[in-house]
């Protein structure tokens, strides 16, 4: 069975729409891991338009699956990530400008910025990186000693044209194999729902999908805990 990991970004932007104290993202990653989910994931962004620091310092207490941090590679961030040491690390690109992560990182850009990663190496976090599924991204993730790569599956799931979301489901199955090939443990995620993911769960390299947007919405009309369950159910679903 593939594994879950819930992105519970939402359930702070719903707070923090009116700066309120409530939804409890505690209580989000709880119900979520009663209900069997594997992780929880949050995206501390720069902006902090959804989760908050003391989130995250909060989550660390009580997640007691797997709290993986997405975060942007810049100081300020890797400061409070080295300080609440979760248990994982994705490293994403990110605009200020964005409604959401829009593409993977180019690593051929970031070949300089190698060294950014040290600290995480040296606390042992598993580190993940979130690229595009492009050959040339998984060569550059895996001289960069990572464990982990998240293959961008924004492409497939928001295309139309049936023939270029064929294409991209086919570049899933190609990096997921390659990556695996090369020692990387892959991972996918970005515009799953209950829907698409039947086309993703049965392809065998891929261990983790991180899944929020999706979750959280259907969460408003069954409840966090059955919108998680149901998601598992179709992750189980794979042959
Ligand atoms: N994985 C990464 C790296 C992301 O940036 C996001 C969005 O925060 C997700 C997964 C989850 O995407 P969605 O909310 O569309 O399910």
């Amino acid at each position: 069975m593939k594994r879950l990991g819930v992105n519970v970004d939402h359930v702070a932007t719903l707070r923090q729409a009116r700066m309120s104290s409530y939804p409890s993202v505690v209580r989000a990653a709880l119900l979520s891991e009663s209900a069997g989910c594997q992780g929880i994931t949050v995206h501390l962004r720069e902006d902090r338009r959804h989760i908050q620091n003391k989130d995250l310092y909060s989550l660390k207490n009580v997640v007691s699956t797997k709290l993986n941090l997405e975060m942007a590679m810049v100081q300020e961030i890797r400061e409070i990530a080295l300080d609440v040491l979760p248990d994982q690390v994705t490293f994403v690109p990110e605009k200020r400008q964005e409604l959401t992560t829009e593409r993977g990182l180019d690593l051929k850009e970031l070949k300089a910025f190698e060294d950014f990663l040290d600290p995480f190496f040296e606390k042992n976090i598993e580190i993940s990186l979130f690229i595009d599924p492009e050959k040339e991204q998984i060569d550059f993730a895996s001289k960069m000693k990572v464990s982990r790569i998240e293959l961008h599956t924004g492409f497939f799931a928001e295309a139309i044209d049936p023939e270029i979301k064929k294409q991209e489901l086919e570049k899933l199955y190609f990096a997921s194999k390659y990556g695996n090939s090369l020692g990387l443990k892959v991972d996918a995620g970005h515009g799953l729902n209950y829907q698409n993911i039947k086309d993703v769960v049965n392809i065998p390299d891929i261990e983790d999908f991180n899944i929020g947007h999706s979750i959280i919405s259907y969460a408003v009309f069954v409840g966090l805990e059955q919108a998680v369950k149901e998601m598992l159910s179709l992750l189980g679903e794979s042959q």
